[in-house]
């Protein structure tokens, strides 16, 4: 049986999982967390780019894959290519919503909220030239951010004036779209909101990220036999009893490590 191969750094990955799974509801998909290494934006490059591709490759090795999603913008802005070039199945990437956000956007000005690493690469200052080059494009990068999404998901309240004083710049210069370029920030899109005004449109890839993964999996009938469920893999310590619990309400059937 073959399965999806989504992989993140940490939990985020789970918004771009919600998504897959509407659309493909019984395909196999295993979940592997880099835990051990979290936050990937906060990593050096080369060790980003040696650390994805190993274990990448590794689960390829041991589990039978049709297809791998880098669910995570700070690993997908860098070691994409890299990727595709080593593996011989479709590689998907999640990557920040610019496009879009620029097509949305009637101010000119957009927001983008990512991590210290996916707002500084090459990758997103090529993707703002090609899509948003009219457009002022205000970056927060915040592992902060990530780190209260992680927060969220074991069970604990996003403190809303750290909150505030992360997203300061953006209620400053007030932009009418916000691209949330990190897979962690949709798990807290209502906070975020609430913060920002209904008025601030938030625009994440996860919709079209589904979309392309059904595409290719629907060329692929191996996916799309009946599964196993979904599997969540970790590389770092056990995750507490709050977020396994979590994972098992979202579906996986099993959470262990890697
Ligand atoms: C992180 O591990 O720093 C966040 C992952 C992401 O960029 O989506």
């Amino acid at each position: 049986m073959s399965s999806i191969l989504l992989f993140d750094s940490g939990v985020g990955g789970v918004s771009i999982y919600q998504h897959i799974r509407q659309r493909l509801p019984e395909a196999s998909i295993h979940y592997l967390a880099d835990t051990a290494r979290f936050p990937y934006g906060e990593l050096s490059e080369p060790d980003l780019i040696q650390g994805c591709i190993g274990l990448i490759q590794e689960h390829i090795q041991r589990y039978d894959t049709a297809l791998v999603v880098i669910a995570c913008n700070s690993a997908s802005t860098l070691v994409l290519q890299q990727l595709r070039s080593r593996v011989m199945i479709p590689v998907v990437g999640v990557v920040p919503a610019i496009k879009p956000a620029a097509e949305l956007s009637c101010s000119g000005r957009i927001g983008l909220l990512a991590t210290p690493g996916t707002v500084q690469r090459q990758y997103t200052d090529a993707l703002i030239d090609a899509f948003a080059p009219q457009h002022q494009v205000i970056r927060i990068g915040s592992s902060e951010l990530v780190r209260m999404a992680e927060a969220k998901m074991a069970g604990q309240t996003p403190n809303r004036s750290a909150l505030t004083a992360i997203l300061q710049p953006l209620l400053v210069q007030q932009p009418d779209v916000v691209v949330l370029g990190c897979t962690h920030f949709p798990l807290l899109v209502a906070e975020l909101q609430e913060v920002l005004g209904s008025n601030m449109q938030l625009v994440d890839s996860g919709a079209a990220v589904a979309r392309q993964v059904e595409k290719l999996c629907r060329q692929s009938a191996l996916t799309l036999e009946r599964g196993d469920g979904a599997r969540f893999f970790y590389t770092g310590s056990q995750p507490g009893p709050w977020l396994f619990d979590a994972l098992k309400r979202q579906g996986f059937g099993e959470v262990r490590a890697f």
